[in-house]
């Protein structure tokens, strides 16, 4: 006889946790499964260990979905304010840190702990090292093939996350459940994650590497971000890039406004006028890091000599040039570094009020499985909890 549950959830990560806490409270019967060792492993290294939970500023713009309407009910259901007040209630010490987001003060452990506190009752069972080899539908719901036995249920909730980072058991197994019963996907790939560059220009950036300031990034579609750029030895990154990076599509090129709190026209031409004899390089080279200027003059992007032989014209251009850096991306890192998969399971195919999928009663999708990718911010956390907690109110 297989053992009958009321929900089986696949996936213990960040949805999959919260959905088993939430179905628990209401008293339903529930199976987590996970085929890695220990519950949460992406909530443990993220934010560099203290995890960045959720933000202070959370709406229905910060998320990259097809149909951008789909987030507003799940993320009105369970709010940023709901995920803090389980925060407080578990005595959790955290930070606001720039930008309105929240970490831990102490560790990412204490996400999961909680988590599991809340999973933490008598109708709530959990299973690691636990693989799923086949699912079949049934009259009165699931039949789930695991590599122990055979589970039966009413509900199956798929929280197997997205495809970043394989090592910490990223699985495209999600989107197979979702092609098994019919549902259409959103092609997926790397977003959140930084910018390889062409040879030519990786060579002459990589002796910036480490490198960092603030600039804005703008995509081809208009939207645009202002934090800190870093040059990696294989191209651009730091959170600026990380974020453009869910909007832009290979064969794209970014602009880089390389000094975005000043007037480079307007500064230059002061510059000029008090230090006619200063040469362009010596007077960049307070603005941003000398390095960089030696680069951009060593490949002939700009051209040294004193201000004083610059006519208005001339520094015109020089601004246009800095205001408006043109790069075109070789590629990215994929998902070996990037924080998340855009695209996933159709939001059409689901119902936004519950997560169920709408021509597969009993069947519900929570976390990033699906085509909802948030900004760089704890938005990616904010969306597990969301959904999951509101796949856990109707599975
Ligand atoms: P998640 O990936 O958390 O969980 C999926 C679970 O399913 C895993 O436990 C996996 O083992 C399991 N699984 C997969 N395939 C399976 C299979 N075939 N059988 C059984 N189980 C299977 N976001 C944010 O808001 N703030 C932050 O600070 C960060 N930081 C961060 C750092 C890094 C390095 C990464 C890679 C990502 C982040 N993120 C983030 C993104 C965030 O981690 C991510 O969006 C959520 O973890 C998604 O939650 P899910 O529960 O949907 O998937």
């Amino acid at each position: 006889m297989a053992d009958k549950f009321d929900v089986v959830i696949i996936g213990a990560g960040a949805a999959g946790l919260m959905c088993a806490a939430e179905a628990g409270k209401r008293g339903r019967s529930v199976l987590v499964v996970d085929h890695g060792k220990k519950p949460g492993r992406k909530i443990l290294i993220s934010g560099g260990g203290r995890c960045n939970f959720t933000n202070y500023d959370v709406d229905a713009n910060n998320y990259v979905c097809r149909n951008p309407h789909f987030v507003k009910s799940a993320l009105s259901q369970y709010t940023q304010w709901d995920f803090i007040a389980m925060i407080a209630k578990h005595d959790i010490a955290y930070e606001e840190r720039e930008h309105g987001q929240l970490f831990c003060e102490d560790s990412a452990k204490d996400i999961v702990n909680m988590l599991l506190a809340e999973c933490d009752s008598p109708t709530v069972e959990q299973r690691y090292r636990c693989d799923v080899h086949d699912i079949r539908k049934t009259d009165s719901g699931f039949s789930l093939t695991l590599n122990t036995d055979t589970v039966e249920c009413e509900s199956l909730v798929v929280a197997t996350g997205g495809l970043s980072m394989p090592k910490l058991g990223a699985t495209p197994f999600g989107y197979q459940i979702a092609e098994q019963f019919g549902l259409k996907m959103v092609s997926t790939t790397a977003g959140l994650v930084p910018f390889t560059l062409h040879k030519e220009e990786k060579e002459a950036f990589a002796e910036l590497s480490g490198i960092a300031f603030p600039a804005v990034v703008e995509a081809e579609d208009g939207t645009t971000f202002k934090e800190n750029l870093l040059f990696t030895h294989r191209g651009l990154s730091g959170p600026v890039i990380l974020q453009i990076s869910s909007y832009w599509t290979p064969g794209q090129k970014v602009t880089i406004d390389l000094l975005p709190d000043l007037e480079l026209a307007e500064t230059l031409t002061t510059m000029r006028e008090k230090h006619p004899n200063q040469s362009l390089k010596n007077s960049l080279s307070r603005l941003l890091p000398k390095r960089l200027i030696e680069v951009l003059i060593a490949r002939g992007d700009i051209h040294d000599k004193p201000l004083k032989q610059f006519n208005p014209k001339e520094i015109t251009a020089m601004a246009t040039y800095f205001h408006q850096w043109q790069i075109a991306p070789n590629g990215t890192e994929g998902y070996r570094t990037a924080e998340v998969t855009l695209g996933g399971v159709d939001t059409d195919e689901l119902s936004s009020k519950t997560m169920e999928a709408k021509k597969v009663p009993g069947l519900f999708f929570a976390g990033e499985v699906m085509d909802v990718s948030g900004w760089l911010g704890g938005y990616n956390f904010q969306w597990a909890w969301s959904s999951g907690y509101v796949a856990g109110q109707n599975a």
